[in-house]
């Protein structure tokens, strides 16, 4: 059973595309296939009856997330996954991956702001020189379409809200110019070579397999994590920083529309993907610890720290999604609240220590 449902419309723009996918095999590759959104693709695709090819060098993704994906799907589904365990800065990697590939998911990359500006020489290398060779791999192979996730960070200091595709201002990370370039060397590719691709920019995205470790962890799953254990949590600035919080689902839903897209208007452009739903820090924490303390009567007394702003973060963020709706069909099937839910099913069933179980402050 999935760790999410899909909550498709019988009617959607989404249902006819899982239709058509679900009538025929396609060979799909997937970038950054072991981390978060990578698997969460990957489950989705080989739900639909499709042939995956994922490759992953492990750097922030993990084995256990495809292996809770193969404990999610039976054998003969999982036989239609091949790994290539391999760094898209490898040229020959990218090439093998795209070999026969009809469509290609693009989401390996170094993919926090905070890491970023902590190593940008490394930012750069996979985030640029790793997107040119496997959208020259896509090229060469003559893929279909590639798909990237792009970001929400490239809109920068921009002030303009809700966020439009068209007005981008001055980048604020090495990490949100990189993902820029991305889309500027998939406009040469699609002048130069007529190489089809869409740019997914991703706002907060968030669900089952986010990691929720380390200093890069993103603000959810760290702190549901840090709520559920007990830790202290903190809340970079004022809280009222705020997000379009968009859970996994609706930006699965993104890929495979983009990927399947007839209407040639639609190609080669990026496109926002999130809610257009704007949630305050401190609001998000409300609502996190109201769906926690129910199950989890040691955080009824909990308390938040503030803390420091962080480098790079923007103030504000909250997408249109007018241009998704329109050619792509895009309709998020989860709110905050249920994506919420259903990502906490998740990290109480798979990472909380016993200790944290519920009743057991
Ligand atoms: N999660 C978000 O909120 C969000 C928002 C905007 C954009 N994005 C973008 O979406 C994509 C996926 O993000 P995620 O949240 O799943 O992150 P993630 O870190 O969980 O996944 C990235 C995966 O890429 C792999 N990878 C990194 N460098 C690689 C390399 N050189 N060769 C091969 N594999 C490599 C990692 O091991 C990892 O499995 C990234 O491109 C990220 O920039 C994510």
């Amino acid at each position: 059973m999935s760790d999410y449902d899909n909550g498709t419309p019988a009617t959607s723009a989404y249902q006819t595309v899982r239709e058509r996918l679900e009538s025929g095999q396609s060979r799909w590759v997937v970038t950054g296939v072991a981390g978060f959104i990578g698997s969460n693709l990957l489950q989705s695709l080989l739900e639909l009856g499709q042939r995956v090819v994922g490759v992953d060098n492990f750097l922030t993704g993990y084995r256990h997330n495809l292996d809770q994906v193969r404990e999610q799907l039976d054998a003969s589904a999982w036989r239609r996954f091949e790994l290539i365990e391999g760094d898209i800065r490898d040229q020959s990697v990218c090439r093998a991956a795209c070999d026969r590939a009809d469509y290609v998911l693009h989401q390996a990359a170094l993919g926090s702001v905070a890491r970023s500006i902590d190593d940008p020489l490394l930012c750069n290398d996979i985030n640029i020189a790793g997107f040119l060779n496997m959208l020259d791999a896509a090229r060469l192979a003559g893929v279909r379409r590639m798909v990237y996730a792009a970001s929400s960070a490239s809109y920068g200091d921009h002030p303009a809200m809700p966020k439009q595709e068209q007005h981008i201002g001055n980048a604020l990370s090495p990490y949100a110019l990189t993902k820029y370039v991305d889309e500027l060397y998939a406009g040469v590719y699609a002048r130069c070579y007529g190489t089809e691709s869409i740019g997914l920019r991703y706002f907060n995205v968030f669900g089952p397999r986010q990691d929720p470790a380390g200093a890069y962890a993103a603000v959810i799953p760290q702190w549901i994590a840090a709520m559920i254990e007990h830790r202290q949590l903190v809340i970079h600035g004022d809280g009222e920083s705020s997000r379009d919080f968009c859970y996994v689902a609706n930006a699965v839903q993104a890929n495979l529309l983009a990927a399947l897209v007839d209407k040639p208007a639609a190609v080669n452009q990026v496109y926002n993907v999130a809610l257009n739903a704007r949630t305050s820090l401190n609001e998000l924490y409300l609502t996190l610890h109201g769906l926690l303390v129910e199950r989890h009567p040691h955080l009824r007394d909990f308390q938040p720290h503030y803390g420091d702003y962080r480098a790079g973060d923007v103030r504000h963020s909250q997408a249109d999604i007018g241009k998704a709706t329109r050619l792509l069909g895009y309709a998020p099937t989860h709110d905050l609240r249920r994506g919420l839910r259903q990502a906490l099913r998740w990290y109480e069933a798979h990472l909380t220590p016993k200790a944290a179980q519920p009743g057991r402050a």
